[in-house]
């Protein structure tokens, strides 16, 4: 072992390990961002080990400023060496440069096998945060698109076939609803991560009393780990935060395909805003809408992150194994596609403009039909039987290549006895938003109901 070179462990061994096991055993590259949590634990852990009767006070509190010290440095550039297995020995190595010999003390009572459960635990915690506030970010966006048009319409589609009418700002918060489940999601894979493991030691508890419940309220947990050997070895709180953001990906997908087609000239309902287009290297009047597309395309990175570690945990024996290591990888590159994806689905909602008349223009008179055989309905007349009347009137208009209110009067009578001039009234796009009041429909009262709830949740 060289003059700089660091090892928590190798005592037991006469030879140093292979190149070969040093290279794929290294985790540094990715666990490096975990050292802020390290830290803190590590702080925690120090007073944890004075209660225990393990560490003078004056000891702990050169471990704590030391601590301070190694995170400064970390802050400000210091960069790990070859011999920096992961993030626990990068921080236990500038440990002893700042602090000295307490710094030998620091492990006393607990291994990485509890120390990295914990610190990913924290930083679960902290990136549910994070991604949460992000996705308030897109509901935001949505909302302000919703505000200016409650009024507008549009078609809304079922099998991607125009369905009935509806306002843009009952679409837009279509979107709104899923994402604020997610929130809800993320914030019980947070809760499911607010476990403390510390404590557990290697798997059978660590052999000084020290303060758990303390250790918890310090570190900012809800609870701690009941059975040690689960604790080193649980990464539930990963799965469910995988998944809970996989949905996030799933959600943008389905928000950036509807704006992609919309956007497509053959719908030409809305237009991606130039700060969120992109051009092409050789057709010159492309506006290319590539966020949507990523967004559209990380979906299968997220589920793919959430596949693999569910394949990492299937089969695995109890208590801490190695392969547990591949975890962080998962979790944090779901995280970074978020944090990358979130901000630039905000930026390309918030910039779109939409084509309102382009919109209301697209909604055709046959979309009306269900309105038709619910004026039948209204008249007394089965549902089943409307149904087969206005059936007959939808052909009718086809066959002459008509919308069906140029359907003469007659045609309506022949169809159905019930129908009476008024009938032309149904025909209009806007009595059909103007039957759908009731709560959660495309009404303008019903949607503006909604658009409040949606602005307080965002308040
Ligand atoms: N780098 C390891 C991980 O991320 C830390 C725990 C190592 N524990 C061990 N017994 N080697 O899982």
């Amino acid at each position: 072992m060289s003059e700089s070179e660091h090892k928590l462990w190798g005592g037991r061994f006469a030879g140093g390990p292979a190149p070969e096991l040093v290279a794929v055993n290294r985790s540094i590259t990715t666990d490096l961002r975990l050292w802020p949590f390290d830290v803190r634990l590590s702080q925690a852990w120090a007073r944890g080990l004075v209660t225990a009767g393990v560490l003078s006070a004056a000891d702990a509190e050169a471990l704590v400023v030391g601590l301070d010290r190694v995170a400064a440095r970390i802050a400000g550039g210091e960069v790990p060496i070859d011999s920096d297995e992961d993030v626990h020995t990068f921080v236990d190595r500038l440990l002893h440069l700042e602090a000295g010999e307490p710094a030998s003390r620091l492990h006393t009572g607990r291994s990485r096998n509890d120390q990295v459960a914990t610190g990913t635990r924290l930083w679960t915690m902290d990136a549910c945060d994070r991604v949460s506030e992000m996705i308030r970010g897109v509901q935001r966006a949505l909302v302000e698109q919703a505000e200016s048009h409650v009024d507008a319409l549009m078609p809304a589609y079922t099998h991607l076939q125009r369905a009935q009418p509806v306002s843009i700002a009952h679409w837009l918060l279509s979107h709104f609803w899923p994402l604020e489940r997610d929130l809800a999601r993320l914030a019980a894979a947070r809760a499911g991560a607010a476990v403390l493991p510390l404590g557990s030691g290697a798997i059978a508890g660590s052999a000084f009393p020290v303060p758990r419940e303390q250790l918890c309220a310090a570190l900012g947990f809800a609870a701690i780990s009941p059975n040690s050997i689960d604790a080193v070895g649980d990464r539930d709180f990963v799965a469910e935060t995988l998944f809970a953001l996989a949905l996030v990906g799933a959600h943008l997908s389905r928000i950036g395909e509807d704006l992609i087609l919309f956007g497509s000239s053959e719908f030409g309902f809305v237009r991606f805003g130039d700060a969120f287009s992109t051009g092409s290297s050789m057709m010159p009047q492309k506006r290319n809408p590539d966020a949507l597309e990523l967004a559209r395309g990380s979906g299968a990175r997220l589920l793919g992150d959430l596949t693999a570690l569910l394949a990492t945990l299937k089969g695995l024996p109890s208590g801490y194994n190695k392969d547990l290591q591949e975890d962080k990888r998962s979790l944090f590159d779901a995280v970074d596609a978020l944090a990358l994806l979130l901000p630039a689905v905000a930026g390309s909602i918030a910039t779109l403009s939409f084509d309102r008349a382009r919109m209301r223009s697209a909604v055709t008179s046959s979309m009306m039909a269900t309105d038709l055989a619910d004026y039948l309905v209204r008249k007394r007349v089965t549902f089943r039987e409307a149904h087969g009347a206005v059936g007959r009137l939808v052909r009718e208009a086809e066959e002459k290549g008509i919308e069906m209110t140029a359907l003469p009067f007659e045609s309506f009578e022949k169809a159905h006895a019930a129908f009476a001039r008024d009938v032309y009234g149904e025909l209009d796009p806007e009595s059909s938003l103007r039957h759908r009041e009731l709560p959660g429909g495309t009404g303008a009262v019903a949607v503006r109901h909604q658009l409040d709830a949606a602005s307080t949740l965002l308040r």
